[in-house]
């Protein structure tokens, strides 16, 4: 009885004094947040008093306040203390001082359903630990300083310039500013549209680094509606064992105004080699990495980087090859081993035996490859326009050359190539399998067309399926989805600066023999698509599909003609 008394007055007393203590602590709340005009502020509400905060970093919010015993939020208020935008929303009491949170997001964290990793990384990947892509977390990144070079990027949108810039990174915890960046639009085909896609490239001779890497690519997403296109892919990859950036979200500002939702990911330059191949080695010695990039701007020598052989080293070094790391890059002899590589190409025999092609290629990463081409849909890749492929000569391996994909956006239901191809269940229907110098070669050989096969059924079966891969996709969706809703209402900063097609760039009767059969020439009937029929569909359109669509349609697609 006694017991039972103390313990009933002392509760709520022991609660009482906890409160009294709470309603004295202050603590830090902070929030990423853009006001419309200079003279709005930004405050929090914490149990419905009024707090001001103080601007940093031009876009962050911060001040003291008690801890609320029901709730806070953030709002935006007029010059005269007037409301003009509140959260929709009431965040509960935190105890110690915030993260950095973002006005109007409700949850700073997501949990993501991960896709399973299938397949152990290729012998060669040797990755940095990194905080660069948080899983279930969006960063932002502000880009600032001189205007005018703003302005001067932004009105030569199809130029190749670069300018000085800072930029600041902010996570839910950390912060990190870098001075004289610089800063260029990204991309050729997405220069096209208003939203535009920004590199970044730090000063070489610093040690100046995000969590392990130098430069970087801001994806702009603007030319897919569904924004999960490329998450979707370098996850995929990644989750296959293959060198493959990582992608993340991240919002972005410049100059205090929002621009949007952006997929970060790893530009391909060093000291990226070291961080993918060599654990972040700073004394790493890279070897050559190629990049196909189908044909060079303004390029007169009619050759494609389909890997073809060609006698005249020079040929190599027109423009449809790249290198973007390597003892040197620009001289005729740096492609020796492109040139050796596809030499071997062209001569190989039913003489020639595994072990031969092991000692040029990963062979096991290139079938992973190939695979992913198919099941992905990637319609602008090796197998269909020689683009977007990677041939990385390592070191550590002799020279073995290691294949690996980038630029991801025209995948999974979004095609350069007609539909029903990129959809067959039959993977010689695949634009290119039969068609280009490598896949036509290599699969000629039973030793690889076979196991092909299998991890093709492998794939299909254990990752690039509605099962695996809708619980992964949902819960991006879930994360994403206010900010795609942001990115949406948003002014754009760029034009549209289509090209006039020239019937001579894509003669019909040229394209026929350079390309694989299936290369769309009709663009005029893409119905237009919402965030949430481009993710689940239906997609209302003949030559489109949604991701998920997409990925049911494919899977069952390769389950039946395996099953037959
Ligand atoms: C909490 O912060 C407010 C505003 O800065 C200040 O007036 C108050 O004295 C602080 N209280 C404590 C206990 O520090
Ligand atoms: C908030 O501020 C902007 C810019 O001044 C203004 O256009 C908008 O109408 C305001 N909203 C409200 C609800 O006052
Ligand atoms: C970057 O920041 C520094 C320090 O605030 C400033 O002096 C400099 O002008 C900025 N750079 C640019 C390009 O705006
Ligand atoms: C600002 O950028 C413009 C264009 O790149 C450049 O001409 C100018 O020198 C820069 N100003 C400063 C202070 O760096
Ligand atoms: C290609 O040619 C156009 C027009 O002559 C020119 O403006 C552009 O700078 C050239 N591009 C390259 C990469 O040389
Ligand atoms: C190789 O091709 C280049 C043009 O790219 C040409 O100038 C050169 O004469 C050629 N060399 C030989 C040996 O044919
Ligand atoms: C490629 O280079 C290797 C090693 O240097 C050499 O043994 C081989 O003969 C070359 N292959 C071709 C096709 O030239
Ligand atoms: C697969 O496609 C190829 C090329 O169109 C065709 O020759 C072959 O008969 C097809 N295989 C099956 C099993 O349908
Ligand atoms: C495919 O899966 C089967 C069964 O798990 C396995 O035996 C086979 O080695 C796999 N093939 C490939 C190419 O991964
Ligand atoms: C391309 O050719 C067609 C028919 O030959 C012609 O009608 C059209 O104007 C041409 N387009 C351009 C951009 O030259
Ligand atoms: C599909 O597209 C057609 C023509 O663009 C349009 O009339 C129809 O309303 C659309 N249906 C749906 C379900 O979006």
């Amino acid at each position: 009885m006694i017991l039972t008394l103390t313990k009933t007055i002392a509760i709520p007393l022991l609660l009482a004094a906890l409160n009294v203590n709470a309603q004295q602590q202050n603590i830090t709340y902070k929030v990423i947040a853009s006001p419309y005009t200079s003279d709005q502020s930004v405050v929090v509400v914490v149990d419905n008093t009024v707090w001001p905060l103080t601007n940093t970093l031009g876009i962050m919010y911060q001040g003291v306040a008690p801890i609320a015993q029901t709730e806070y939020h953030y709002a935006i208020m007029e010059s005269n203390q007037q409301v003009n935008t509140t959260e929709e929303f009431t965040r509960s009491p935190v105890s110690e001082s915030t993260v950095n949170e973002f006005f109007n997001r409700e949850k700073n964290s997501y949990q993501i359903k991960s896709l399973p990793n299938v397949m152990t990384p290729l012998h060669s990947i040797n990755r940095i630990q990194s905080d660069l892509h948080i899983e279930g977390q969006i960063s932002t990144i502000h880009i600032w300083g001189n205007a005018s070079a703003v302005s001067l990027l932004h009105e030569n949108q199809l130029e190749d310039l670069d300018v000085e810039l800072n930029f600041t990174y902010i996570g839910l915890q950390e912060v990190h500013t870098f001075e004289n960046v610089k800063v260029s639009l990204a991309g050729r085909s997405s220069r096209y549209i208003p939203k535009l896609s920004y590199g970044l490239k730090m000063k070489k001779k610093s040690d100046d680094n995000l969590f392990g890497y130098k430069n970087l690519k801001l994806r702009s997403l603007g030319m897919d509606p569904s924004y999960i296109r490329e998450c979707v892919a370098y996850s995929t990859l990644k989750a296959a064992g293959l060198p493959a950036s990582g992608f993340s979200y991240v919002r972005l500002f410049i100059n205090n105004k929002p621009i949007g939702l952006y997929g970060l990911i790893e530009t391909f330059q060093d000291p990226w080699v070291a961080s993918q191949f060599a654990g972040g080695d700073k004394n790493y010695e890279s070897g050559y990495l190629y990049q196909g990039v189908t044909a060079g701007d303004n390029q007169t020598l009619p050759v494609m980087s389909n890997l073809d052989y060609h006698s005249n080293i020079s040929y190599y070094n027109a423009g449809e090859y790249k290198i973007k790391a390597g003892p040197s890059k620009k001289n005729d002899e740096d492609y020796t081993r492109l040139q050796n590589f596809t030499q071997f190409i062209r001569d190989a025999n039913a003489e020639t035996t595994v072990e031969e092609w092991r000692q040029q290629l990963d062979t096991d990463g290139f079938l992973r490859s190939m695979v992913l081409e198919n099941l992905l849909g990637l319609s602008d890749a090796y197998m269909t326009l020689v683009n977007n492929f990677y041939l990385y000569s390592d070191p550590k391996s002799s020279g073995q050359l290691v294949f690996f994909a980038a630029d991801l956006d025209t995948t999974l239901g979004i095609s350069l190539f007609e539909m029903n191809m990129m959809l067959s269940g039959n993977f010689t229907e695949h634009p290119g399998f039969t068609f280009q110098p490598l896949t036509k070669k290599i699969f000629s050989y039973e030793a690889f067309s076979t196991p092909y096969q299998e991890l093709l059924l492998n794939l299909t079966n254990s990752l690039v399926n509605p099962t695996i891969m809708n619980p992964f996709i949902d819960s991006v969706v879930t994360m994403i989805t206010r900010d795609v809703k942001w990115d949406d209402a948003l002014p754009k900063i760029g034009s549209f600066n289509i090209p006039p097609i020239s019937n001579t760039t894509i003669d019909d009767s040229m394209s026929l023999e350079i390309f694989p059969p299936g290369l769309r020439r009709s663009w005029s009937e893409e119905a237009p698509q919402t965030f949430e029929s481009a993710v689940n569909g239906p997609s209302n359109s003949t030559t489109m599909e949604s991701v998920k669509d997409f990925i049911a349609k494919k899977s069952q697609a390769i389950i039946t003609f395996f099953n037959n």
